[in-house]
């Protein structure tokens, strides 16, 4: 059974310690969240799982593969994908073009020189891509430029570049930042989805507890850098800490 598996993980920037000591399992096939106050750690977390940042202390398993030995291109051949807090659009490019950008991956250099494969290759992707975006309701806009689409779509966008990647695993940073109630609803209904119809086991950072209680199988909380609290919405909602530091009287209304 996959998983991923942090072990004492310890990360500092100058005299900044960002995480300590952090330890946690996550199953296959969960909905984990990582929540906590701003500079808490998150990003930095996912940060070290994909590879743009190395930790000076612990492991990150994931299936065994140790993926601190990893660039982030290998570690996304490995089967885990990410989307970003600050959106990785380029709004000159169609939300085809902005998806497609995420299998890069998978293209090989000699189709960068043989036109022929490489249109067979495109083809591929786009039938991907296409149905990608089916799934997360945004079907037709392919031709689009990104420039101008309204911020909800462009967060989809930002989903689905991860999800061509054909993650097991896909962390998302703050997929609900910016959305209004409506938006939000369905942010949440999409990330059930990703783990009940595609089967991908989801680690999720977000500010929303509504949206958070509502979908996370096991939420584990920060508090600069170290865990305060972990466990099934139910015993974090109310566990003292977290009420008292992070989330007041907001869950309980
Ligand atoms: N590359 C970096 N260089 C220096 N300091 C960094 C770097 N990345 C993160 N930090 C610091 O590490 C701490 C944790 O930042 P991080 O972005 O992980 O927080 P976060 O929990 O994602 O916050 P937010 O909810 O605002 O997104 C902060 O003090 C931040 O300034
Ligand atoms: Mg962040």
């Amino acid at each position: 059974m996959s998983n991923l598996s942090i072990q004492n993980l310890h990360i500092h920037f100058s005299g900044v310690v960002a995480l300590d000591e952090v330890s946690f399992d996550i199953k296959e096939g969960e909905i984990f969240s990582l929540i906590g106050p701003n500079g808490s750690g998150k990003s930095t977390l996912f940060n070290c799982i994909n590879g743009f940042c190395s930790p000076q202390r612990g492991s990150i398993k994931y299936n065994n593969v140790d993926l601190l030995a990893r660039r982030p291109h290998e570690i996304v051949k490995h089967g885990i994908s990410r989307t970003f807090q600050n959106l990785q659009n380029v709004p000159f490019m169609t939300l085809l073009d902005n998806i497609l950008l995420g299998a890069h991956h998978r293209l090989t250099m000699r189709d960068t020189f043989t036109r022929w494969i490489s249109r067979k290759e495109r083809g591929r992707e786009e039938a991907l891509a296409l149905e990608v975006m089916d799934f997360l309701g945004i079907a037709n806009f392919e031709k689009k430029y990104l420039s101008g689409q309204p911020y909800g779509i462009q967060k989809l966008v930002e989903i689905a570049r991860a999800l061509i990647c054909k993650p097991k695993l896909i962390l998302m940073d703050e997929p609900a930042a910016g959305m209004n109630d409506q938006e939000t609803l369905e942010i949440g209904k999409i990330i059930s989805e990703i783990r009940d119809i595609l089967n991908i086991t989801v680690l999720v950072v977000e500010h929303d507890m509504n949206l958070v209680m509502n979908i996370s199988d096991r939420i584990c909380v920060l508090d600069s850098g170290r865990i305060l609290a972990m466990g099934e919405p139910e015993e974090v909602k109310n566990h003292p800490k977290v009420i008292k530091v992070f989330l007041g009287d907001e869950v309980h209304a």
